[in-house]
């Protein structure tokens, strides 16, 4: 698969930016920020994580508020690793800050307790992308995913799914609204057992974080 940075360093920065821009972005933030907070919490508040792709940073406060207190922060674009850099929380938010490919993660089997993919999986058109990155999310939990993406059954995605769907693209694309079924069934698939998820604003937009167990 080609895999091209999409961020510059200005895109970077218009991105951290963008989510305090407006009163609506800000709320969305917070929203989502609780919900990995809860998804963490019900995972048995783990000491450590994942943040893959972690863009600039934005989820590191909830994750500390959650009891995270060791954090590799990985990302395939360095503009986005070199903003992130300038909201480390402490010596251990982020432990680590990793440029990698979320279809090849440069880290060993089992080396934290929690992998979180936010705002990624739904950005991915084709199922072998899909696939090939909970493989790699799995290899590297020793127990839970935190995921979070675009679901239908909601008013936004319910119009979204109304319009015609554009040409699917191979790796990180233009965002896609997918079913709730079909998303659910991936996971499965994919060896996983869901144990909730969590809508950001629940009957209206298409946010959604589920919490998943990686089998043993
Ligand atoms: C929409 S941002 C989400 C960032 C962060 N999780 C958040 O919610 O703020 C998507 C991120 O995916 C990263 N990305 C795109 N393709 C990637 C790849 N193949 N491997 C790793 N990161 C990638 C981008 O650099 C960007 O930081």
């Amino acid at each position: 698969m080609t895999e091209t940075d999409h961020y510059s360093l200005a895109r970077a920065q218009k991105y951290h930016a963008h989510h305090r821009a407006s009163l609506r972005t800000r709320l969305t933030d917070r929203r989502e920020q609780d919900c990995l907070t809860r998804a963490l919490i019900d995972a048995g508040s783990p000491e450590s994580m994942l943040d893959l792709p972690c863009g600039t940073g934005r989820f590191w406060p909830a994750a500390a508020r959650a009891g995270v207190c060791n954090l590799i922060a990985a990302d395939g674009s360095p503009g986005m690793l070199e903003v992130a850099a300038a909201n480390r929380l402490n010596a251990t938010i982020p432990r680590q800050l990793l440029e990698t490919s979320a279809f090849a993660i440069n880290l060993p089997d089992k080396c934290v307790d929690v992998a979180a993919c936010l705002r990624f999986y739904h950005h991915l058109a084709m199922a072998e992308d899909r696939s090939g990155l909970l493989r790699e999310l799995i290899r590297v939990s020793r127990q839970h995913l935190i995921i979070s993406l675009w679901v239908d059954g909601n008013y936004a995605g319910n119009r979204r799914m109304r319009k015609p769907a554009k040409p699917p693209v191979p790796g990180y694309g233009p965002r896609i609204c997918r079913h709730r079924g079909e998303v659910a069934a991936e996971f499965v698939d994919a060896g996983c057992r869901i144990i909730r998820h969590y809508d950001v604003w629940p009957g209206l937009y298409m946010w959604r974080f589920y919490l998943l167990e990686v089998a043993a």
